[in-house]
């Protein structure tokens, strides 16, 4: 699991919240507990770079950012409402002895909103 960081207790992060934190090769990744499920997405909003963690992670599994109201997809990265047009990077994650450990990035999606 080398490639995998220690990046938080599952305990910091509680069903429908997320969790800003950066790698060690500084970058900035989103966690979040989508109905008991944890992942990890990008911090970085691809429309202005504001910090998706700052936002709200929704019942239907997206994620809104604060400033300009973007939507993405959580388990994929995927737009789903402007004004952001690119895709979030996806992260591999594992849960293991209570905690969270963030992977390298998956191949995002090619898709821009429609
Ligand atoms: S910075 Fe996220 S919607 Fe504008």
């Amino acid at each position: 699991m080398s490639e995998y960081e220690d990046v938080a207790a599952v305990g910091d992060l509680p069903e429908g919240e997320m969790l800003g934190v950066t790698l060690s090769n500084r970058q900035p990744v989103c966690v979040y507990n989508y109905r008991g499920t944890i992942g990890a997405v990008g911090n970085l909003c691809t429309h202005a770079m504001f910090h998706m963690s700052d936002g709200v992670l929704h019942n239907d599994g997206t994620i809104e950012c604060a400033w300009h109201g973007a939507r993405y997809d959580c388990r994929t990265g995927a737009v789903r409402r402007h004004p952001a047009e690119w895709p979030l990077p996806v992260y591999e994650v594992r849960v293991a002895d209570g905690r969270v450990f963030v992977g390298p990035e998956v191949s995002a999606p090619e898709e821009q909103a429609s």
